[in-house]
This record gives structure tokens, C-alpha cells and sequence, in this order.
């Protein structure tokens, strides 16, 4: 089943297009990879695919309905409810402990701050970071900032996470416990679309999306249990 259909998109810059005529089927459940050369316009991609950029022309459907970029009200909605961000640099609240940083999202949807609490305990202890809640993102490592920015980003419970190389920051042994996560969570139903610099990350993926000078070149089916 589709969870996000791209039909003939297309984005404009200036004078330059940076995406030409992308069509691309993100299937519910399925972790997608998007591989390619610095430039070729995978964030860009990932952007419109998440509902944060809006091209140019062409036509974006989640879960059948048409996304109708103008009306920003809805957008932000239908962004606030299917969708989680992670991104390379983790942009947590300096002044907000761990927990606070996980509540967030959950209380500008207007989740009671009991619930947030709980539910951002929940999170921080699946995450591995169990005791080290009321710390700040400034009393933790690098690795363990990352892995806070994807309990926010599930915090609302997204049904798709969209994540821009979110590895980019991290060595290897953290780089590792992303993917563990990414996986999991993936197994629990989450569709994931992550873009990644790294080809022995995306073949861990189901599926490879390959970009080049703003067009899908190719895609691989690396293991796929979607059809
Ligand atoms: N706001 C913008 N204004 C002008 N050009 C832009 C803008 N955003 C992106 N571009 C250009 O669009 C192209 C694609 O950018 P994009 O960020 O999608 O590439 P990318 O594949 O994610 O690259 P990287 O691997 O370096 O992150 C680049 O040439 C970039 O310079
Ligand atoms: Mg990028």
C-alpha cells in the first residue's frame, strides 16, 4: 500500500532546476534509502517528501489525498501528525533537559504535560538514555544527542520518519546504534525515508532511490517483503 505517491515533480530555484520530473512510490512500512552525489538534490527530495518544502509542480499524495501546499494550516497539521524529523545536526534545546526536549512536540499538540512525561521517559529509556533525563543536550555525547533528536521525532507517534543523513555526525559505533533504532523501529511499522552519504547504510535499507543532477537514476530493491 502507497503511503506517499510523487507524481511528476518538479522544483525551480533561480534559474536552476533542482529537481526534474521525479516520480516515486514511498510504500507504508517500507525503510527507503536516497543515495547520490553532494548536489543531486536528495534533501530537497526528502523535504517535499515530508511536506517542509513544496515544488514547484507536480503532485505529492499521502494516503490518497493530494497535498495541497497552499493551504498552510492543513500542511502544518498533516506534517505535525504523520510526520518525524532527524536531522545530520540534532538541533536540541540547549536550555531544555533531555526530557523537556522529547516533550515538545507532544505539548504543542496539546498533549497533556503528564501524558508528555511519561511518554518521553518511555522513549529516552528505548532509546538506551534510561537515568539521564533531567541532564542537557550539552552533558551528553554526540551519539547519545542523536539518539534524543529520534525520541522527539517519535514522540507524536509519526507514522513516517524522515531523516537527512542522520548518521553524517556520528562514528561508527553510534552510526550502528542509529541504524539498530532505525530498524526497530521500522519492524514496529514505521515507515522510514533516510538519506545517507554512506552505500553500506542504504543497503541495509529495502530500497535504494539513487539521484543524480536533480533525477531519480535508479533504484534497487535490496530486500523487499512490501509486495
Ligand atoms: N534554497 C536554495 N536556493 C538555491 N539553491 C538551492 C537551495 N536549496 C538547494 N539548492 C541547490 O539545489 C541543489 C540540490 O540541493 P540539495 O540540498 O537537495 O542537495 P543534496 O543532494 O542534499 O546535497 P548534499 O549531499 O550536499 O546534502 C544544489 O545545487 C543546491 O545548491
Ligand atoms: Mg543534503
Amino acid at each position: 500500500m502507497q503511503i506517499i505517491t510523487v507524481k511528476n515533480v518538479e522544483k525551480v530555484i533561480g534559474q536552476e532546476k533542482i529537481l526534474k520530473n521525479i516520480n516515486l512510490i514511498i510504500n507504508k512500512g517500507e525503510f527507503v534509502s536516497i543515495v547520490g552525489p553532494s548536489g543531486s538534490g536528495k534533501s530537497t527530495l526528502l523535504y517535499i517528501l515530508g511536506l517542509l518544502d513544496i515544488p514547484t509542480s507536480g503532485e505529492v499524495v499521502v494516503e490518497e489525498s493530494p497535498v495541497v501546499f497552499k493551504d498552510k494550516d492543513r500542511l502544518a497539521n498533516l506534517r505535525n501528525k504523520k510526520f518525524g524529523f532527524v536531522f545530520q545536526f540534532h538541533y536540541l534545546i540547549n536550555e531544555l533537559t533531555l526530557e523537556e526536549n522529547v516533550m515538545v512536540p507532544m505539548l504543542k499538540a496539546n498533549v497533556d504535560k503528564k501524558t508528555a512525561k511519561e511518554r518521553a521517559l518511555t522513549l529516552l529509556e528505548k532509546l538506551g538514555l534510561k537515568g539521564k533525563e533531567n541532564r542537557k543536550p550539552y552533558q551528553i555525547s554526540g551519539g547519545e544527542q542523536q539518539r534524543v533528536s529520534i525520541a522527539r521525532a517519535l514522540s507524536n507517534n509519526p507514522d513516517i520518519l524522515i531523516a537527512d543523513e542522520p548518521t553524517g555526525n556520528l562514528d561508527s559505533k553510534n552510526t550502528e546504534k542509529v541504524m539498530e533504532i532505525f530498524t526497530q523501529i521500522n519492524h514496529e511499522g514505521k515507515t522510514i525515508i533516510m538519506v545517507t552519504h554512506e552505500m553500506d547504510l542504504a543497503e541495509k535499507t529495502d530500497r535504494i532511490v539513487k539521484m543524480k543532477d536533480g533525477e531519480i537514476v535508479e533504484e534497487i530493491k535490496v530486500n523487499y517483503p512490501h509486495l
